[in-house]
């Protein structure tokens, strides 16, 4: 693995919480539903999605949670397959109004499988919310109901997103810079 460091804080913990709370406002605004389900994509989407639907409840909006694993990465920052869902959420979305909530839309294959699966079980719509666009890596067209921050083509951690696993804990976004070995 190429020597990396994380300092760089690209979004701070306070415009996080002010950008999430927009969120739910825009999401409680705009969606009237009695069968609301909120799909999580994991794992980069565990602390969004956490603190989401807690402004969502501020909002009068108790939809019910589930979530789906989807992979695509291996253990560096490139994709290196299809996506495919290797969990599937647990409950029935027949008819369900469904928002999926992932962390980062990148390729944009990630969201586009997940939506059409959903809508394959019977969602009646499917929504989507992240948190990061990343518009400048998009292969598949595809664009967010519900977006957080847009960002510019750069490998990110924290509030979720990890690199190999890890920094998923910081509750900021900060940047991965990669050193370029010196000859
Ligand atoms: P696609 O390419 O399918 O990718 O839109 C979505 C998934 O890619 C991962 N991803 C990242 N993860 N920092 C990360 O920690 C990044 O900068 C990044 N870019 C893409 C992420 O898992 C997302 O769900």
């Amino acid at each position: 693995m190429k020597p990396y460091h994380v300092d760089d804080v690209l979004i701070t913990p306070r415009q996080l919480s002010q950008r999430v709370d927009e969120l739910a406002h825009e999401m409680a605004a705009g969606i009237h539903s009695d069968n609301l389900v909120v799909i999580g994509i994991l794992r980069g989407s565990f602390i969004f999605l956490a603190d989401l639907v807690r402004w969502c409840s501020m909002n009068d909006v108790h939809p019910r949670i589930d979530f789906m694993i989807m992979e695509s990465y291996g253990s560096g920052t490139k994709p290196f397959q299809e996506p495919q869902v290797s969990r599937d959420c647990s409950i029935d979305v027949t008819d369900a109004d469904v928002v999926v909530v992932d962390d980062i839309l990148d390729t944009g294959r990630t969201l586009k499988k997940a939506v059409a699966h959903l809508k394959a079980k019977g969602a009646r719509t499917v929504r989507t919310c992240v948190l990061l666009d990343k518009p400048a890596r998009r292969i598949v067209p595809c664009q967010a109901d519900y977006c957080g921050f847009t960002i510019p083509d750069e490998f990110v951690v924290g509030y979720g997103l990890d690199y190999d696993g890890r920094y998923r804990e910081l509750p900021h976004i900060a940047k991965v810079t990669f050193i370029e070995p010196t000859s």
